[in-house]
C-alpha cells in the first residue's frame, strides 16, 4: 500500500475526501480514450474532476441516467456501451469493499448499469472514503435489482437465508430504476464467500443483478482517509 501525505486532510470533511479521491483518479485516465464512468456522490466529483481535462478525453461510457446528464452538461461526450468494445479503466465508489476488492454498490440504484461497465473494463478503480473499507461485506443494505412480478418470492428466499429484506421507496412508491425495475435492500447478511454468493443470487429467477461486485471487482481502490489519499492494490 502506498499513500500519499496530507497533512490538512486530518480536518477535511467526508464531502472533501470525496473530491481528493475524484481529483486523485484522475491519473488513471488513459489521454485519448473513452472512460468508464460510474455513479454516485463521490463520482460525482470525479466528473467534475474530469471535466477539466476534458480536451484530453473522447469521451465517457456512462453507467446511469444521472452520470450522463452530469457529463454532458459539462461538455463530456457520452458514447452508448455498444459503440465501444473495451474500456480501459472504469472509474466507480462502492457502499462497501474488502480487502480483496470485493464490493457492495448499488447505494444509487445503478447497480445493474455499473456491472455492465465494469464487466466491459479492463480495470476497475474504486474512490471512496475510509468508512467503506470493512472486514465483511454485508453491514450495508445490500441492494438486489428485481423484476417487479418475482418480488414476494425472492423476499422469501432472502428471507430463508435469515435476513431482513425491504422495497426501496421513492416518494412513498417503489423505486423504479433506469431499466424500469425495482430494488430490494437485504440486511442481515454476512457475505464471507463473495463468489459463492453473487454466482447464487445470480441464477434466482427475476434477479436482474445482485449488489455484490465479485466477478467485477476493483484491482484498485483509492481510500480518502485523515492521512491522505491512499491505494490499495488488489
Ligand atoms: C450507485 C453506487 C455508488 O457507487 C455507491 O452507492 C456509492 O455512492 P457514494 O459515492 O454516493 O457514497 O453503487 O449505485
Amino acid at each position: 500500500m502506498t499513500q500519499a501525505p496530507n497533512p490538512a486532510a486530518a480536518v477535511l470533511s467526508q464531502d472533501e475526501l470525496k473530491t481528493l479521491v475524484g481529483q486523485a483518479a484522475l491519473k488513471f485516465v488513459v489521454p485519448g480514450e473513452i472512460v468508464g464512468v460510474g455513479t454516485g456522490s463521490t463520482v460525482n466529483k470525479f466528473i467534475d474532476a474530469l471535466a477539466t481535462i476534458k480536451d484530453q478525453i473522447e469521451g465517457a461510457v456512462s453507467s446511469s441516467v444521472a452520470s450522463t446528464a452530469r457529463l454532458q452538461a459539462l461538455g463530456i461526450a457520452v458514447f452508448d456501451c455498444n459503440e465501444v468494445a473495451e474500456l480501459s479503466v472504469y472509474i466507480d465508489g462502492a457502499d462497501e469493499i474488502d480487502a480483496s476488492g470485493y464490493m457492495v454498490k448499488g447505494g444509487g440504484a445503478a447497480l445493474t448499469r455499473e456491472k455492465i461497465v465494469a464487466a466491459q473494463s479492463r480495470r476497475f478503480v474504486c474512490i471512496a472514503d475510509e468508512s467503506k473499507l470493512v472486514p465483511v461485506l454485508g453491514k450495508f443494505p445490500l441492494p438486489v435489482e428485481v423484476i417487479p412480478m418475482a418480488t414476494q418470492r425472492l423476499k422469501r428466499q432472502f428471507e430463508g437465508m435469515g435476513a431482513q429484506v425491504t422495497l426501496r421507496l421513492k416518494d412513498a412508491a417503489p423505486l423504479v430504476t433506469d431499466n424500469g425495475q425495482h430494488i430490494l435492500d437485504i440486511t442481515g447478511l454476512q457475505i464471507t464467500d463473495p463468489l459463492t454468493f453473487e454466482t447464487q443470487v445470480s441464477q434466482w429467477p427475476g434477479v436482474v443483478t445482485v449488489g455484490v461486485f465479485a466477478f467485477q471487482k476493483a484491482q484498485v481502490c483509492l481510500l480518502g482517509s485523515a492521512s491522505g489519499v491512499k491505494t490499495l492494490n488488489f
